[in-house]
Formats: C-alpha cells, sequence, structure tokens
C-alpha cells in the first residue's frame, strides 16, 4: 500500500516509486525523466522509508544538500508499504507539466546499498 499527501492506493510489487505517486493522482515532478539529475521528484516519509538507496540518489542528495531531508522518488522501487509527502508538484510548483516520461526501470542504475555502506 502507498499513501500519499492523504490518497492510498495498491501497488504492485517493485513498482518505481514516482510513476506509483503518479497512479495515487499526485502530479509529481520529474523533470529530468527520472535519472536522479533534477530532484524534483522529491518526498518526505512519513513511514516506511527504505533503508537502501542508488549511489546515484546518495550522491545527488548530498549534492543538494538534501540527505537526511527527502528521497527521490524516482530512485526508489516499491517493496513494501510507504507513506509520504510529495514536496514539489505540478501545482506547487506553478510547472506548465511535471517532466518527461519516466520509465518503469530505476535508471540509471538499480542497485540499492544500504545508506549505512553509501555513508562509509
Ligand atoms: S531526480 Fe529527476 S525525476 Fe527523480
Amino acid at each position: 500500500m502507498l499513501t500519499v499527501d492523504g490518497t492510498t492506493i495498491e501497488v504492485a510489487e517493485g513498482t518505481r516509486l514516482v510513476l506509483a505517486i503518479q497512479a495515487a493522482g499526485v502530479q509529481i515532478g520529474h523533470r529530468c525523466g527520472g535519472h536522479a539529475r533534477c530532484t524534483t521528484c522529491r518526498v518526505e516519509f512519513a513511514e516506511g522509508e527504505p533503508t537502501t538507496m542508488t549511489k546515484a540518489e546518495y550522491q545527488k542528495l548530498n549534492e543538494r544538500g538534501l540527505f537526511g531531508q527527502a528521497r527521490l522518488a524516482c530512485q526508489i522501487e516499491c517493496h513494501h508499504d510507504m507513506a509520504m509527502h510529495a514536496l514539489m508538484t505540478l501545482s506547487s510548483e506553478g510547472w506548465s507539466d511535471t517532466g518527461p516520461q519516466v520509465d518503469s526501470e530505476v535508471k540509471p542504475e538499480a542497485l540499492f546499498h544500504p545508506i549505512e555502506e553509501l555513508k562509509s
């Protein structure tokens, strides 16, 4: 189950989180097309934050000073119940669109590492 900004939906195992959030009707940003470059897919977890992370997400969050504050929905797959708030949406940012189509697979690499391992 995924709960985003008060809407709860069932999500197929392994669904890319940014796509699941869209499926819940939330117009979350994905301005780089889901490549861990723009950070407009950032979310703030309330429950179920994954304990693993891609290197691309780790590097981008640190580069933008977001580590510990937000996660990138394009770099997360749905494998358990999660609840979150989408921080940048079509309406909150005043965009004309949310960004280019996002692939169903995590890009650039779907290798998830324990966060503690990435810190060392
Ligand atoms: S960082 Fe751009 S869509 Fe996730």
